[in-house]
């Protein structure tokens, strides 16, 4: 009796399993939870400005003021917001965030690819490297901006956004 009752248990749970792994196509529940405006302005942009804010030179009529970290702690503050660059270009390829298939999924990967790019800078703590990956970073978001977001120059406006710009790591 025991043993029947066994033994219908584990039918039972063979079928309950093959129902699990069925032939149906299994959707990924993917929710976007912002607009692209809020994304950018919430989790991109201040992601990378910790990025632009930590490499490169700013010169005043006081002197120099070198911005490469000068801890542990601030090297890795730039290699976890480099981290969250790089998923950003991720998420920006999901279904909710995706505009097209075309030059978005391109400018996407861009900024996997010089997330990572600053990441490899900050784990090595080489700062001319880290400036190099900011202008790459700087470089992807503008080009999105140009061809997809309404005026060119969003994505420019802190004043930290320049710094990668007009200053200079040498
Ligand atoms: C794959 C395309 C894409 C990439 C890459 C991208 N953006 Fe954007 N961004 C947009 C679009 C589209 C908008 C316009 C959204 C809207 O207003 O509806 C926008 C808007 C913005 C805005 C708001 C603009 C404003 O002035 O109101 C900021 C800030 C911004 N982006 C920052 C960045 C930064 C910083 C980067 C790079 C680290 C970046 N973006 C990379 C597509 C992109």
């Amino acid at each position: 009796m025991k043993d029947k009752l066994l033994r219908a248990c584990t039918l039972l749970l063979v079928f309950v399993l093959a129902g699990c792994s069925g032939p149906e196509q299994t959707v990924t529940p993917y929710q976007s939870t912002a607009t692209i405006h809020d994304f950018m302005y919430w989790a991109l942009e201040p992601a990378a400005d910790v990025i632009w804010d930590s490499a490169g030179v700013i010169v005043t009529e006081e002197g120099e003021t070198d911005l490469r970290p000068t801890t542990q702690e601030g090297w890795d503050h730039v290699r976890n917001s480099a981290t969250l660059v790089a998923e950003a270009g991720n998420l920006l390829m999901m279904p909710g965030y995706r505009a097209d298939e075309l030059d978005w999924i391109e400018y996407s990967q861009g900024l996997v690819r010089t997330g990572l790019q600053a990441r490899e800078a900050a784990l090595a703590k080489d700062a001319d490297a880290l400036f190099d990956a900011g202008g790459a970073i700087y470089n992807v978001c503008r080009a999105c901006h140009n061809k997809y977001a309404m005026s060119g120059e969003s994505g420019e406006s802190g004043e930290s956004g320049e710094s990668g710009e007009v200053s200079s790591s040498e």
